[in-house]
């Protein structure tokens, strides 16, 4: 694996131990998890493509916004002609705080604070590159247990195995769920507070949590940041043409709120969270749309039906059945419905892609 002879590497290996040896204790496997938090944006391993930001194999000596067909902000393209260059150094002065080190990147992240964290992150970013991986073993000795933990994360799960579970259906496809499959779908909250799990937490522990893991495409006070949905604010503005649907203005049911960050949030990093952060963050979101006023308020699964969003008289039961439209037609028309059908929009001319210089878009 050592790209140079043997003697070489000895005498290499002496050197590089002391001159790196701040920058090579990042842990992989912490790197890994706190990776959760880019996954959303950026890919890394066998197959990985740009998604919302530039994968990232072979990062380290990168120039800054040279992937092919990823779509940079003028700023990071500026900043590569400007021989920025990607290392553990400006990767880690990035991260610390991508806005200031970019200035206008469309980077949505608002960084790690710390640095052990960007420390770790970086560690396991090098797993994906040559001359990351190769610095790393020259520097550290690595441990079984550490080659482990840099393998590539991609490795595919084994199936499981269901040879004794039967079969089922004309098809013979596929096998029964198990128990524990359908638990751990079976997560729905119904408005009534119906399939709430134990626990609790305050808005004030929230808060923490919400700057940390959802504030970067939230924004911190829920405001949304670039086209990332906006979660606080937008009362009164529901009658007007373009209303401001968040969970205090529009929604009419709490529960909704923690089914959603319990079931989908933070994005890319799904079902991360315990019972209790979602019970902080939900009364976190509570308190950003002033529907709770006391930072130490407790929101918990014996209280929780008693908070009303200010929305839920708004929303009526489904009563189609009822409506003379439904009632009226026995057979809904499948075919011809329209007479004079004619095309009044099209998305592309709404432009609901941002765009890099252009993050507002043009809606008109
Ligand atoms: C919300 C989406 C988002 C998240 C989360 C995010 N990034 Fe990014 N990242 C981007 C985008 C978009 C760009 C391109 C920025 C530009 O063009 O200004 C980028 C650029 C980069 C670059 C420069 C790559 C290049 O080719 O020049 C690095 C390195 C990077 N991100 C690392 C990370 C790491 C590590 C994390 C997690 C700790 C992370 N990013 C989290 C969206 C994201
Ligand atoms: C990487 C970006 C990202 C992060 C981080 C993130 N979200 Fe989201 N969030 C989204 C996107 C995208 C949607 C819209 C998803 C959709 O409509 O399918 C969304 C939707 C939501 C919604 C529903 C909004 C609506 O009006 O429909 C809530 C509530 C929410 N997120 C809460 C959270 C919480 C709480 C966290 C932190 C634990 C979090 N999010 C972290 C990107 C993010």
């Amino acid at each position: 694996m050592l790209k140079f002879p043997k003697f070489l590497g000895a005498l290499a290996l002496a050197g590089i131990a002391i001159s790196t040896s701040a920058q090579a204790s990042g842990d992989v496997a912490k790197g890994e998890k706190l990776f959760n938090r880019c996954k959303a944006c950026h890919a890394v391993g066998a197959g990985a493509k740009n998604k919302i930001g530039p994968h990232l194999n072979e990062v380290f000596g990168r120039t800054a916004g040279t992937i092919d067909g990823f779509k940079y902000s003028s700023a990071m393209k500026k900043a590569g002609e400007g021989n920025l260059v990607w290392s553990e150094e400006t990767i880690d002065e990035f991260l610390a705080k991508p806005r200031t080190f970019v200035k206008g990147t469309k980077m949505s992240f608002a960084g790690f604070r710390k640095e052990a964290d960007r420390e770790n992150v970086i560690a396991y970013l090098k797993t994906f590159s040559e001359t990351g991986a190769d610095a790393k073993e020259e520097a550290m000795p690595a441990t079984e247990e550490k080659m482990a933990a840099a393998a590539p994360a991609a490795a595919p799960r084994p199936l499981a195995k269901d040879a004794e579970l039967p079969s089922h259906g004309v098809f013979h496809l596929g096998r029964r769920a198990t128990d524990e499959e359908i638990a751990a779908w079976d997560i729905d909250i119904r408005p009534d507070g119906a399939g709430l799990p134990d626990g609790k937490g305050t808005a004030a522990a929230g808060e923490p949590i919400f700057t940390e893991q959802c504030a970067s495409c939230h924004g911190d006070f829920g405001e949304g940041r670039d086209r990332w949905p906006v979660l606080a604010g937008g009362f009164d503005t529901l009658q007007e043409e373009r209303p401001e649907k968040t969970v205090g203005s529009y929604w009419p049911y709490l529960s909704t709120v923690y089914d959603y960050v319990r079931r989908a949030m933070p994005f890319g990093d799904a079902r991360s969270l315990s019972d209790d952060e979602v019970y902080a963050i939900t009364a976190y979101i509570l308190y950003l749309n002033d529907i709770v006023t006391d930072l130490d308020f407790e929101l918990s699964k014996d209280n929780f039906s008693t908070i009303k969003l200010p929305n839920e008289a708004n929303f009526v039961d489904d009563d189609r059945p009822a409506e003379t439209h439904y009632t009226n037609k026995t057979e809904p028309c499948m075919q011809n419905c329209k007479a004079d059908v004619r095309i009044t929009g099209r998305a592309r001319v709404l432009d609901v892609t941002p765009d890099d210089d252009n993050q507002g878009g043009q809606i008109e």
